[in-house]
């Protein structure tokens, strides 16, 4: 396991120090390299080589003050010198918003500002909420209806598939880019997600996330990841991308971050790039105390050391292999496997049936929703710490409604 090491959580906000008891001491700090990878206590005022800042959680007490929290020391290895101004004790801001997608309207304003672009590229079948800001990003035509404008600003790209295997839709953004009259302007970002959730369970391939990386650079432009549906070990390393070995300058997080089900967003801003002013990108409802107390306890359990990547590497596995033995039971044209880890479905190629299946499944007490750009895909998204027994129930729930929806366990090819 590696927990990537350009970030730390900063401390938590001054009302927060009311729960001293329950979190001390102030702030949680995602160690840099292998050994000292699970997050650990880190004094407060202490100085830190190691990237970043992080902005945090969500709905909160109304009360929270706008503050300016203390982040110390330059990169340990940075792309970047530190500047002078936020060498040695340097700020970073931290962030909070009621949903993620509040929250991601975050990053796509501060890389406007960093990059002095407008233009942000977003991917076909990407999901990233639905407040505005993030709705211009979110390729869902149902979900940006109900915008009520025109959303711009962003230029959709094919992601990774999207025009079948033969094309590398990477090479054709760098083409776009690399074109002053292809009609897309410089963008200020890129924003991805490793495998789109809600999407479809797409699995962006490793050399095209790497490649988009790499034209993000080249292009001058910010490379945002998208890990709130993907993140936290759902495809069982902490960060979704670090199988890929990309080094992201904004990632986003919520969903099991605060694992506790308490309302948690996260924006992780490479430390040389953090470069709000006090309260420029604020509100109201910032900070939930509890959600602080259980991720920083959730972080600690869960992320010291290798066992709960390991049980979501077996369980992915589980899921894999069950999913596929319901799928062969019909042909392709009618089911097949998607998904990475423990983010895996059955494509029923119809939104109708799909919509079919998870209401008997969950007559029979399976709650399991569907994703995709007509709702075709089951997805299974089970909770991390699930038993292999509990999940194999479920399974077989899942197994008995697409039979009973489909009408029969033969492969109709054969
Ligand atoms: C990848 C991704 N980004 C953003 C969001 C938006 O999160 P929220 O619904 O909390 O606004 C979601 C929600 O599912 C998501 O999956």
């Amino acid at each position: 396991m590696s927990i990537a090491g350009r970030w730390r959580i900063v401390e938590m906000p001054d009302y927060v120090e009311d729960y001293a008891d329950m979190m001390e001491p102030a702030s949680i700090e995602f160690a840099a390299d292998g050994s000292a990878n699970s997050p650990s206590a880190a004094s407060p005022g202490r100085s830190s080589a190691g990237p970043t800042a992080i902005m945090s959680p969500s709905p909160g007490r109304a009360t929270m003050k706008w503050t300016k929290s203390k982040v110390m020391a330059g990169p340990k290895s940075s792309k970047m010198a530190p500047s002078p101004a936020k060498s040695a004790s340097t700020t970073a801001t931290k962030l909070t918003s009621s949903p993620a997608s509040g929250f991601l309207q975050q990053p796509v304003k501060l890389a406007r500002k960093i990059t002095g672009r407008a233009n942000i590229i977003a991917f076909t079948n990407g999901f990233h909420g639905v407040s505005i800001g993030a709705l211009s990003c979110t390729g869902n035509r149902y979900h940006r209806a109900a915008a009520g404008q025109l959303l711009g600003g962003v230029a959709r790209l094919p992601y990774d598939g999207y025009l079948g295997s033969s094309v590398d839709t990477a090479d054709y953004l760098d083409h776009l880019l690399s074109d002053p009259s292809s009609g897309v302007d410089a963008p200020a970002a890129v924003i991805v997600e490793t495998v789109q959730g809600e999407g479809g369970l797409n699995v962006a391939g490793t050399e095209w996330l790497q490649k988009v990386a790499a034209i993000a650079r080249k292009h001058r432009a910010l490379l945002i990841v998208d890990d709130i549906q993907v993140g936290v070990g759902r495809t069982d390393s902490f960060f979704s991308f670090e199988a890929a070995g990309l080094r992201p300058d904004i990632v986003t997080m919520a969903k099991s971050i605060s694992g506790y089900g308490l309302p948690m967003a996260l924006v992780l801003i490479d430390r040389q790039l953090d470069r709000w002013e006090p309260g420029e990108h604020n509100g109201t409802f910032r900070g939930n105390c509890h959600a602080f107390v259980t991720a920083r306890a959730a972080l600690e359990q869960f992320w010291r050391t290798d066992s709960l990547v390991a049980s979501v590497r077996a369980k992915g596995n589980l899921l894999k292999s069950r999913l596929e033995q319901i799928a062969q039971k019909y042909d392709p044209s009618r089911a097949s496997t998607k998904g990475r880890g423990m983010m895996r479905g059955i494509d029923l190629k119809s939104g109708e049936v799909a919509g079919q299946v998870i209401s008997k499944a969950f007559k029979r007490g399976l709650i399991v929703e569907t994703s995709g750009p007509k709702d075709e895909v089951v997805k299974c998204l089970p909770p991390l710490v699930i038993g292999e027994d509990q999940l194999s129930q479920g399974l077989d729930i899942l197994e008995g409604a697409i039979d009973s929806v489909i009408g029969s366990t033969v492969n109709t090819a054969a």
